[in-house]
């Protein structure tokens, strides 16, 4: 198991890919905010498959948190990720500051407008933007051949998808499906905030979109049937539901009758603690 090369700064990590690329090798590069668990690591092989260099990037993006979300709390273990990332042969971190991304005077963001509206877009305000904004600047900075994201956060590949159509982006995007404890819970970062009971009870979210899936695979196609039939579930367990809803899979417009593949996501809250999941419906 080869070390993992952190690179800290945006031109050095520029001058890395420029050389790859001068070599004739292909960069596969897959975004991350740390933390790493199982479904991290998945993109990471995954990454391997596409590419002759697999860039990893850990950056906790502050403009993609609101003013009361988990910034300052988010779970950070550089050398732990280091580890992980060296067992499936990723060949570099690029592990930069804020203020090396952000640097005064910067004022450009991207906003990728109708696919960031609705779900966690309108829950969290701004969000979509941060995420496409530093998206779109670590993909200015290692001009990656593909870049690899996980199912887990379904409207983030959306929004990405779109970003990359637009802006011409020369960047192909894979789409990774969610890896799940032995239960069904979506790995999450976020995971680590559970309590014990809080994660005996997070498994409903999955149980509720599944029970979802189970009405469709039963003939039922009407889409707030469906969602009632994930409420009946998740509503018990959790503190507060952010939404449940069914979107198209590849729009995510809304739908009210499944006759397109579809998908199921919901949000929900343990204390302050924000989950995410969805499964696709087809
Ligand atoms: P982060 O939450 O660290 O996730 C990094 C990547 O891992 C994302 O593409 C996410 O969808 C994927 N991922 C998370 N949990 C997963 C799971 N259980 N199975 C498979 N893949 C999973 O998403 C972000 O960071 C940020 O918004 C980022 C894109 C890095 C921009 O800051």
């Amino acid at each position: 198991m080869s070390n993992v090369e952190v690179i800290r700064h945006p031109a050095e990590m520029s001058a890395w890919a420029e050389a790859v690329r001068e070599r004739g090798e292909r960069i596969a590069f897959v975004p991350t905010m740390g933390a790493l668990h199982a479904g991290h690591v998945s993109l990471l092989s995954a990454a391997r498959e596409h590419a002759d260099r697999v860039a990893l990037s850990i950056f906790v993006n502050p403009t993609q948190f609101g003013p009361n979300e988990d910034l300052a709390r988010y779970p950070r273990d550089l050398v732990g990720d280091l580890t992980k990332a060296a067992g499936v042969g990723t060949d570099v971190a690029f592990v930069p500051e804020v203020a090396d991304m952000y640097p005064p005077g910067a004022q450009t963001v991207v906003e990728v407008r109708e696919v960031s509206k609705g779900l966690c877009g309108d829950r969290r305000p701004g969000h979509f933007s941060g995420v496409a904004t530093v998206v779109c600047k670590l993909f200015g900075i290692i001009r990656p051949h593909v870049a690899i994201f996980g199912e887990k956060d379904f409207q983030q590949l959306a929004v990405i998808r779109r970003m990359v159509l637009d802006l011409d982006l020369p960047v192909e995007i894979v789409g990774c499906p969610t890896l799940r404890e032995q239960d069904g819970l979506a790995m999450s970062s976020r995971n680590a905030y559970l309590s014990p009971d809080e994660r005996a009870r997070a498994v409903a979210l999955f149980r509720g979109l599944s029970a979802a899936r189970e009405c469709f695979r039963g003939g039922e196609r009407s889409a707030l049937a469906l969602v009632e039939a994930a409420l009946h579930v998740i509503t018990p367990s959790f503190d507060r539901v952010d939404y449940v809803e069914i979107r198209e899979a590849d729009s995510l417009l809304p739908v009210q009758r499944l006759d397109k593949p579809a998908v199921i996501l919901a949000a929900v809250f343990l204390g302050a603690t924000r989950l995410i999941d969805n499964i696709r419906l087809f």
